[in-house]
């Protein structure tokens, strides 16, 4: 059974006296396999947060149906399933950390040792034990982010909804996000993300869907949609000029280029911040 089944779904929202109407969803159908990690990107206004909220039972679509666990996501029972993490998370800036999934463990029904042991268990999980006890309202965004996540796991959801879960984060925050998102995987959760961080979602997610003015492009699993079956990729360690002419050589007309191997930026940024810690003695 799919985790997740959107079937043919239509949107529009109608504008004032017939003008400025907007046609969001134009028959979007997609499958999310248990414990799949799912990824939609596209361009602003494409569509993303209109599907993941009617995925998640906050707005009906006018055409077609969104199944969860094979139930109607606005099924009551469904909902405990769903952990989301919206696009623009809003949070009482007076409560702590820790009161905050409190809070809204208590509105899932925990109480007493179990509310606690959760919250401690999800602030871990986070990594915002040692923020625990500040108040939200003075939290960085990706601590916002990061108690969003938290938040939306307060009930132990089977599937992860998570609108844009690393915006306005910096690259390391939306590394501590990434590999969140991995350890949940690896322990079964099934996610479904957007976001406009590309090398991420290629880093995160199973199969990939892209979106353009309410239609689907393309979909399909990472490795069918980055494949490049015409072209080839040879890597080689120290090769000497010699070498390489040679190849060429032999190559013949099947010669596109050769250029040094290069490492993303992300890499670059990542490795130099870490050296900076090492030094300093914080790794
Ligand atoms: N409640 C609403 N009322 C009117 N129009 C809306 C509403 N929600 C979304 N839209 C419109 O539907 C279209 C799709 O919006 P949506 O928020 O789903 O895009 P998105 O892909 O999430 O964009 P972004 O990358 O900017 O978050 C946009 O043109 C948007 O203006
Ligand atoms: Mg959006």
């Amino acid at each position: 059974m799919n985790a997740v089944e959107i079937e043919q779904i239509h949107k529009s929202f109608p504008g004032h006296w017939g003008r400025g109407g907007v046609y969001a969803v134009k028959g979007v159908s997609l499958q999310i396999p248990q414990g799949g990690v799912y990824g939609l990107i596209g361009p602003n206004g494409s569509g993303k947060s209109t599907i993941m909220k009617a995925l998640v039972g906050l707005l009906s679509p006018d055409a077609g149906y969104c199944r969860v666990f094979g139930q109607p996501a606005t099924a009551a029972a469904n909902r405990r399933e769903i952990g989301f993490l919206p696009e623009n998370p809003y949070f009482y800036k007076f409560l702590t950390g820790a009161e905050t999934i409190r809070f809204y463990g208590k509105l899932c029904g925990l109480s007493g040792r179990a509310l606690q042991e959760r919250t401690t268990e999800l602030l871990e999980l986070v990594g915002l034990t040692e923020a625990a006890h500040r108040r939200v309202g003075g939290y960085s965004k990706g601590m916002l982010q990061r108690i969003g996540l938290a938040q939306a796991l307060v009930q132990q959801p089977r599937l992860l909804v998570l609108d844009e879960p690393t915006a306005g984060v910096d690259p390391i925050g939306s590394r501590t996000i990434r590999d969140i998102i991995l350890e949940l995987k690896q322990r079964g959760m099934t996610v479904f993300l957007c976001s406009h961080l590309l090398e991420q979602v290629q880093e995160i997610c199973d199969r990939v869907g892209i979106l353009y003015q309410g239609c689907l492009i393309a979909e399909g699993s990472m490795d069918e949609l980055t494949r490049d079956t015409r072209r080839n990729e040879v890597i080689l360690r120290n090769p000497s000029p010699e070498l390489l002419a040679e190849l060429q050589r032999v190559a013949g007309d099947a010669w596109e280029s050769c250029s040094p191997a290069r490492n993303s930026l992300e890499k670059v940024f990542l490795d130099g911040i870490r050296a900076r810690l090492e030094a300093e003695g914080r790794s």
